[in-house]
C-alpha cells in the first residue's frame, strides 16, 4: 500500500474507479475530481491525462483559480484505491472551505482502513513538500473524514458555512495539523 505518482500502469482500475465515482450519487462525490472525466478519452489517451495531471505540481494546466498542486495515487496489490492532492499553499477559497489536502477514497473500497492511510502517508507526503501545518477541512455530516483528520491529530478550529454548489446551507468544520 503506497502512494504514487499517476502512472499509465494504473490505467484500468483507475479507469473502473472513474466509474464508480460516476455512478454513486451521495453527496460526498458531488464536485468530486474525475467525476466529470470522459471514459472514451481515458481509454484513447491516457498518457495525455496522466501528464497532465502531473503538470498540477508546476503550476500549470490549472483550472481557474487553483493553486499549484501535487497529485498521488494511492495503489495497493497493483490497484488503484484513491488519490489524494496536495495544494502548495493557501489561497482565500482553500483557506475557508478546501484546505491543504484532498482525498478520496473509490466507493467500492470504503470502509476497509484505506481513508485512514492515504491521510497519514499524505501528511508525510506533505511534510515532503516543506508543509510544516496543513488545514484540513471536512462536511460536518461525512463522519469518516471527520474521524480520520481527528485520529491524525486535526486540531478543530471553527465551523463555517458552505456556499459551494450542491452543499450550500451545509457546515464545514476546519482543523489544523502540526505535521512532525
Ligand atoms: C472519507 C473517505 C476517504 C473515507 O474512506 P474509508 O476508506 O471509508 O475510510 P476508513 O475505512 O479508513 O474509515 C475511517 C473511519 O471512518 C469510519 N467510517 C467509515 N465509513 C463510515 C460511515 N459510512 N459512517 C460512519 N463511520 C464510517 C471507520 O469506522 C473509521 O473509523 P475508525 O478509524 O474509528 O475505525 C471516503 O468515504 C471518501 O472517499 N469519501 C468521499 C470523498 C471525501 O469525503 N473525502 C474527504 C474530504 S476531502
Amino acid at each position: 500500500m503506497e502512494l504514487i505518482e499517476p502512472s499509465t500502469e494504473y490505467k484500468d482500475s483507475f479507469i473502473e474507479a472513474v466509474k464508480e465515482f460516476q455512478a454513486d450519487n451521495d453527496y460526498t462525490n458531488r464536485n468530486r475530481r474525475y467525476r466529470n472525466l470522459s471514459i472514451p478519452k481515458l481509454e484513447n489517451d491516457f498518457g495525455s491525462f496522466v501528464a497532465e495531471v502531473g503538470s498540477h505540481a508546476e503550476g500549470k494546466n490549472l483550472q481557474e483559480g487553483y493553486v499549484p498542486e501535487t497529485e498521488y495515487w494511492f495503489v495497493d496489490n497493483g490497484e488503484f484505491i484513491g488519490r489524494t492532492s496536495i495544494r502548495h499553499r493557501l489561497n482565500d477559497k482553500l483557506t475557508y472551505i478546501g484546505g491543504h489536502i484532498g482525498y478520496d477514497i473509490r466507493p467500492t473500497k470504503r470502509g476497509k482502513g484505506y481513508g485512514n492511510k492515504i491521510f497519514e502517508l499524505a501528511l508525510r507526503k506533505g511534510k515532503e513538500l516543506g508543509l510544516t501545518r496543513v488545514l484540513i477541512t471536512s462536511d460536518a455530516r461525512n463522519i469518516a473524514s471527520r474521524k480520520i483528520i481527528e485520529k491524525n491529530g486535526g486540531v478543530f478550529e471553527n465551523k463555517v458555512v458552505n456556499h459551494e454548489k450542491g452543499f450550500e446551507g451545509f457546515d464545514a468544520l476546519r482543523y489544523w495539523i502540526d505535521i512532525k
